[in-house]
């Protein structure tokens, strides 16, 4: 070995020890003509001290030495002077005296400083260097805290009877509502395999083939847009069990993340155990969205009633139309500026309003682009059902379910930053429960599967596939915490006939069923268990766990904005033997 030491290791009692570290000049000070160094390695930092009278050589090489230089050093270790002792560093009390230096590998000058958790580095030049970018503390911690978080899944669900099971890269379309990536088969001209957007068939040919408890730390492949907290390629912690109902998938991975939040995060708090469960009806009423962030108030209310004579043009014409009205109460906001109501309303717009009515309730009256036609009976009245007060500010939008849904739900989100509501080591985990089966696509005139076509029905709701499949619920449900969408899951169809009416209600037509998902179908007629499961994205959990903004930061390698790998310059084009051996010609 090169050291006998690790550079986190060494403490008092070592005082007296030769050794020898190994590991990166992480900077260095001179104080009256002795060199301070800081070495570094993956399990801390040791400072290192020459003494130039009786270690002249070795003084000497400390002084050549530069920032991310690979070093080992040999020397005894001493015990600081105690007004010296650092409490900050796990090694604070003792030092290396440098006897012997020998330079493993000098370093070019760094694209940025390593040793400061500097927030401000170009995150393109971040992922450009991201080898270096890794050996900044922060880094280190995202990926040892996701290496536990795997660890920890890993051994509770081994302890629970589930076994990984890895499938396959190289595979058929999988439909989880994304684009595939495609790989061409050199050997089967124009045929491809796709990368798999989940294992989702795969883990329930896993259920037919017996396994009756799988789980898998699975890579997925999506090609769709990237968003801080998407990337073209994720894993989820993938589970699938057999003869489950509903709530016994959802206590396993409650159970799971309740203890496992102690163990790799102990400064996190659940919001509240058990989680709660909302159904997703509740959830879009109460909040505006299907991944709630129930760390604060400020729900929705819907107030058509208190509206329902009202003469004021843009609630009537709302109401007459068939829409709603809802409002959302922002403590305290009363005194908000003109421009910062008109960027409220512009944001409004921007995702599709009409508009935003604001009602502020000063201490000299309502005031805001309402006031002047909200009466005081029904400012009354809203207090009664908000609890709106003077100093509040009141903001309604008046549209389809859909629309005002969306527009108050990130107005919520909105204020949630801007007024700092909640706490970031609150993890507020909770199910939503009985999704729509079905959402009707306006763009294509079809049906589309909320969550995946393999989920089932509700069986007491299967005569409505003929009257009104809008009204169908699915046995599908959601992980949410802090306004993120962290798992999903639903009990899958193990019966043929099923299956077949979700395919025809999608439109997919027999021979279509048989090309695409024959394997499935006939699987299905082997003796398929009933069975469910669900699956935790890893990366927007280690993301929460770490307060990380986004997840490019708790994936190694990760993909910027544009999905592209900066680093390896990837995608890149092939070579034209590589083209032609795929069969492949490319069309500007
Ligand atoms: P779903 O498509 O909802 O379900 O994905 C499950 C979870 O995976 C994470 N996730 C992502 N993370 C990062 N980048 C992405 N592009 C991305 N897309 C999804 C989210 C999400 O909640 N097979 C089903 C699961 C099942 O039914 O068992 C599935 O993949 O955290
Ligand atoms: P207008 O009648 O378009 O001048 O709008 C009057 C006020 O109502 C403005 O403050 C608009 O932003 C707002 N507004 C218009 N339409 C809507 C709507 N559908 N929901 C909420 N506010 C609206």
């Amino acid at each position: 070995m090169y050291k006998t030491h690790t550079c986190g290791e060494l403490r008092a009692s070592h005082a007296g020890q030769t050794v020898t570290l190994a590991g990166w000049v992480h900077n260095f000070r001179t104080f009256g003509g002795v060199v301070f160094l800081v070495l570094r390695d993956r399990f801390g930092i040791t400072q290192i001290v020459t003494n130039p009278d009786k270690f002249p050589e070795a003084a000497k090489a400390v002084e050549g030495l530069k920032n991310e230089w690979v070093v080992q050093v040999t020397g005894p270790v001493r015990m600081r002077p105690a007004d010296q002792f650092n409490p900050k560093m796990p090694t604070g009390e003792i030092e290396l005296e440098a006897h012997e230096v020998t330079v493993l590998n000098p370093a070019k000058a760094l694209p940025f400083v390593v040793s400061r958790d500097d927030e401000d580095i170009d995150e393109n030049l971040r992922l450009k260097y991201r080898y270096l970018d890794l050996r900044r503390e922060r880094m280190k911690r995202n990926l040892i805290l996701r290496h536990e978080v795997v660890l920890f899944m890993r051994k509770y669900l081994s302890e629970r009877g589930f076994i990984e099971v890895e499938t396959p890269m190289l595979f058929k379309t999988t439909p989880e509502g994304a684009r595939d990536y495609l790989v061409p088969s050199r050997v089967y001209p124009g045929q491809f395999y796709a990368l798999p957007q989940s294992p989702q068939q795969l883990k329930q040919l896993l259920m037919v083939a017996g396994v009756e408890r799988y789980f898998q730390i699975a890579r997925c492949f999506r090609d769709e847009d990237s968003r801080g907290d998407r990337q073209p390629e994720f894993t989820q912690l993938d589970l699938e069990m057999s003869f489950v109902h509903r709530d016994d998938v959802l206590e396993m991975v409650e159970g799971l993340i309740t203890a496992m939040l102690p163990e790799v995060a102990p400064h996190k708090k659940l919001l509240a155990s058990p989680w709660p469960r909302l159904t997703y009806n509740e959830s879009m009423e109460r909040f505006g969205t299907d991944k709630p962030d129930l760390r604060f108030g400020m729900e929705l209310y819907n107030v058509g009633a208190i509206f329902e004579k009202s003469e004021f043009v843009v609630f009537k014409s709302a109401l007459e139309s068939g829409g709603i009205i809802e409002c959302l109460v922002a403590p305290g906001c009363a005194g908000y500026a003109r421009k910062q109501l008109d960027n409220l309303t512009a944001t409004s717009k921007e995702l599709g309003a009409k508009g935003l009515v604001t009602l502020a309730l000063t201490a000299e009256g309502p005031k805001g682009s309402g006031a002047k036609f909200i009466g005081e009976t029904e400012i009354a009245a809203l207090s009664k059902l908000t609890g709106a007060a003077t100093g509040d500010l009141v903001l309604f939008v008046a549209d389809s379910p859909k629309m005002v849904h969306k527009v108050l739900g990130a107005l919520r989100i909105w204020f949630r930053d801007a007024l700092k509501l909640t706490d970031p080591n609150v993890m507020g985990f909770a199910f939503v429960l009985d999704f729509p089966m079905f959402e009707w696509n306006e763009e294509f005139k079809k049906w589309d599967a909320a969550h995946h076509p393999f989920t089932m029905p509700r069986l007491e709701h299967l005569d409505r596939f003929e009257t009104d499949p809008s009204t169908i619920l699915s046995e599908a449900y959601d992980m949410v915490c802090n306004g993120y969408e962290m798992a999903s899951g639903s009990i899958r169809i193990h019966r043929r006939d099923i299956q077949s009416k979700v395919f025809s209600l999608l439109g997919i037509e027999e021979e279509e069923a048989q090309f695409k998902f024959g394997h499935m179908l006939e699987a299905f007629e082997y003796g398929a268990p009933p069975h469910g499961g669900m699956a935790p994205g890893i990366d927007r959990l280690v993301m929460l766990l770490a307060d990380e903004p986004n997840i490019r930061e708790v994936i190694a390698f990760p993909k910027n904005q544009a999905a592209r790998d900066v680093m390896a310059d990837a995608p890149s084009y092939p070579d034209e033997r590589q083209l032609k051996e795929l069969h492949i010609v490319i069309r500007e």
